[in-house]
């Protein structure tokens, strides 16, 4: 898709932009013409996807050591739009970690804790900054990283499903308190995409847990991070117009079984 110029002299914040669905989709903003604030705790991976903002597209980027879970580093993200680059256009909030596999009645306190602090939590704390800035600005667009199991539920993923229903709700709550101000929130619910979560996670190396993901797709494949960034930029843009609180699937046919 060419995308030259669309979102020129625009202002995007990206949380868990270092890697996966964060870097392909702020890449593709740069491609845009963006300035983009890469937000990440891994400093590694967020450094990359700057330099090749900087160096390989029409855009301009900065990265910031953001963690979601602190509201200090969430604020000094949301300042850095503002100071380095004039404002706050787009904000994608999809810092994210995997969840455990355990059962409800099995999952311990720390784990729960820590999956909805960073998952639902984060999401929160990003908005809360994200909209006073935007509202000064006249509006904006946000995009929410949600999940299909932020629609659907799977056994033994009781946090990170609470999670991402979590962030369904949340955004339809946003969106309806700033239908009228000009700021759109939307979501995005991937279904399973081939990053370093699934890594991670064991289901890339391991060629039956492999299988058995892709065939719960109708495609009867794993998506792309380039697939996601695409529905993230359509949302963003002024394209989207009339869309606001929706959640759009971009899951191979996951969530339509
Ligand atoms: P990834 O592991 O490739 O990227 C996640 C990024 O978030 C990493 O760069 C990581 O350092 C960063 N991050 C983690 N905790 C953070 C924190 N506390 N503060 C700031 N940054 C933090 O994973 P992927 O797949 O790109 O995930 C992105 C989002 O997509 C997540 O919200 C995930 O839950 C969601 N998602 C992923 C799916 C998949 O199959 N890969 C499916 C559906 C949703």
């Amino acid at each position: 898709m060419s995308r030259d110029g669309d979102f020129a002299g625009e202002t995007v914040v990206i949380t868990g932009a270092g890697s996966g669905i964060g870097q392909a989709t702020a890449i593709a903003f740069g491609e845009a013409g963006a300035n983009v604030v890469v937000a990440d705790v891994d400093r590694e991976g967020g450094q990359e996807t700057t330099t090749t903002i900087t160096e390989e597209t029409t855009g301009d980027a900065t990265f910031v050591e953001v963690d979601v879970t602190d509201d200090d580093d969430v604020e000094t993200m949301v300042e850095t739009a503002t100071s380095e680059f004039g404002g706050l256009d787009v904000a994608f909030n999809n810092a994210g970690i995997p969840g455990t596999f355990d059962a409800v009645d099995e999952i311990s306190e720390k784990d729960w804790q820590a999956i909805i602090d960073v998952n639902l939590s984060g999401v929160w704390r990003s908005m809360r900054k994200e909209i006073p800035v935007m509202l000064e600005d006249g509006g904006g667009a946000i995009v929410n990283t949600a999940s299909v199991l932020g629609k659907a539920g799977e056994a033994e993923t009781p946090a990170y499903t609470a999670a991402k229903h979590g962030v369904v709700g949340l955004t339809k709550v946003a969106a309806l308190e700033r239908a009228t101000d000009d700021i759109r929130v939307n979501a995005v619910c991937p279904g399973y995409i081939e990053t370093q979560m699934l890594d991670d996670a064991g289901v890339t190396a391991d060629e039956e847990l492999r299988a058995e993901t892709e065939a719960l797709h109708p495609m009867g494949r794993l998506g792309r991070a380039e697939e996601i960034a695409e529905a993230v930029l359509w949302l963003a843009s002024d394209d989207a117009s009339f869309a606001t609180g929706e959640t759009l699937a971009i899951d191979g046919g996951y969530l339509s079984r």
